[in-house]
């Protein structure tokens, strides 16, 4: 087999996983997330999600790629176990779904780059008509692809890692940047207590579903990319610091962005935060506004860095989304890198297109599907997001820990982690990856799994 390459270093693969969970997921997906569903009780229950089960996922996920240096499907075969590689093909299917929605929200923030530049604020009023301006958002949602595309054929050292390792850092800046001037707007701080404060009344089976959704999909977990991405890691890597690192980034930029949208929300409302919950368009029709209020050509070019700085960070996301299909289809059916690349990122262009249809164009694929128990339509793009990330993400994670612990065996676990982490051995830390992946992680993911599939799509709600 040829050479599949491999991070340059040790920062490479950090700085290169960090980019695939930092993306959309943080400064998209997480405030309108917490806006439809509780405000700070929706934080809560996200932030214990993220440390107490989807860390145990993602180290697991790392060390199963770094052990068998196969793609997902591919590890679970290395490993001896080829009836288990139905969980890495479940995973490959979920890629296919997430990056065909993703993209065109890509498309949307891509398209807001021009936007900003030409000093365009009043797009925030318009966002409708610019996304059902479909011809246009489409072309974006084409080069956002093909962009994806041509990083991905570049190869893993090549590509991926020179863009992350200055550009994350970057939007980091730019966040903070913006928070600091959105807390001084008036009315700030009552979008930062519905954001901050929590009520717990708020929390019912749907916010529980949606934060668990959420954490998986912002850390990139239950599909096996970081099974991808660790396959290219070395022996010395630290695992389960990297590991936390990653979860720590993730968190601290979702948590940040939402310190950057609800002040500017109660900013805008006059204080008033009862429409938050806007849905998938928030960011859209909240931070034009921002730029507008600095206003002038810095507004303009404060606008057009931060969206610029956006397609970024969704760009080293989709990369990842891309590589884990690519990587199984190079690995496993022998295709060469560059073709499989082109292949696979057209396919999922086309499957992304009645998303792209689905936010006000077509009525078909806008009302697309009413959950039993629902009187409102879900458009296809949201079906799609329901689907994936808060049904089958967690589902693989909660097979992925589950094989792990007690097909491949916790020892083997254990063994893979202590290299580069000479300390982990007899650790506190190591006990509790032990119980959680054993028992904790699977648990509960199995059954947060059956309550999703039960109310979801039966209207069934035991709670
Ligand atoms: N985590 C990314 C985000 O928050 C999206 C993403 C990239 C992803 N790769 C993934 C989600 C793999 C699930 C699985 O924007």
């Amino acid at each position: 087999m040829a050479n599949r390459g491999g991070f340059s270093s040790r920062l490479g693969f950090i700085m290169a996983a960090a980019g695939s969970a930092v993306g959309l997921g943080n400064i998209w997906g997480f405030p309108y997330e917490v806006g439809q569903g509780g405000g700070a009780a929706f934080v809560v229950m996200y932030l214990i999600f993220c440390f107490v089960l989807c860390y145990p996922v993602m180290v697991t996920e790392i060390a199963i790629g770094r052990k068998t240096q196969k793609n997902p499907v591919g590890a679970f075969n290395a490993l001896g176990y080829k009836k288990w590689n139905f969980v890495g093909k479940m995973g490959i299917f979920s890629g296919f779904l997430i990056l065909s929605f993703y993209n065109v929200i890509a498309g949307w923030a891509f398209g807001y780059v021009y936007e900003m530049a030409i000093g365009n604020f009043d797009i925030a009023t318009h966002f409708s008509e610019f996304t059902q301006d479909v011809f246009k958002v489409g072309a974006y949602g084409m080069v956002f692809m093909a962009t994806t595309a041509y990083v991905v054929s570049k190869g893993i050292s090549g590509g991926i890692e020179k863009a992350a390792k200055f550009l994350m850092p970057s939007l980091l800046i730019m966040i903070l940047l913006i928070v600091g001037y959105a807390l001084t707007l008036p009315n700030a701080m009552d979008g930062l207590r519905f954001y901050l404060v929590p009520d717990f009344s708020e929390i019912n089976t749907q916010v529980v579903i949606n934060a668990l959704g959420q954490a998986f999909f912002s850390l990139s977990l239950g599909m096996g990319a970081l099974i991808t991405y660790g396959s290219y890691v070395n022996k010395k890597e630290n695992i389960v610091s990297a590991a936390a690192f990653i979860t720590l980034a993730d968190v601290g930029i979702a948590v940040l962005a939402g310190m950057m949208i609800f002040p500017l929300i109660g900013f805008m409302s006059g204080g008033a935060m009862d429409n938050v919950g806007s849905g998938p368009g928030l960011i859209f029709e909240t931070l034009p506004e921002i730029f507008g209020t600095i206003g002038g050509t810095f507004g303009a070019v404060a606008g057009t860095l931060f969206f610029v700085l956006l397609c970024f960070a969704a760009l080293t996301s989709t990369v990842s989304l891309l590589e884990v299909p690519v990587a199984y289809v190079v690995d496993e059916k022998n295709v060469r890198r560059s073709r499989a690349v082109w292949l696979v990122a057209g396919a999922i262009f086309l499957i992304g297109i009645p998303s792209l249809l689905g936010n006000g164009y077509s009525e078909f694929f806008s009302k697309f599907i009413t959950y039993p128990g629902s009187e409102t339509a879900t458009d296809f793009l949201s079906f799609i997001a329901n689907v994936a990330n808060d049904t089958l993400l967690p589902l693989g994670g909660c097979l992925i820990v589950f094989f792990a612990a007690h097909v491949w065996k916790k020892h083997n676990l254990d063994e893979e982690l202590s290299h580069g982490a000479p300390n982990y051995k007899g650790s506190f830390l190591q006990k509790y990856l032990n119980f959680a992946v054993g028992y904790l992680a699977p648990a509960v993911l199995g059954f947060i799994f059956v309550i999703t599939v039960l109310k979801t799509y039966f209207g069934i709600s035991i709670f």
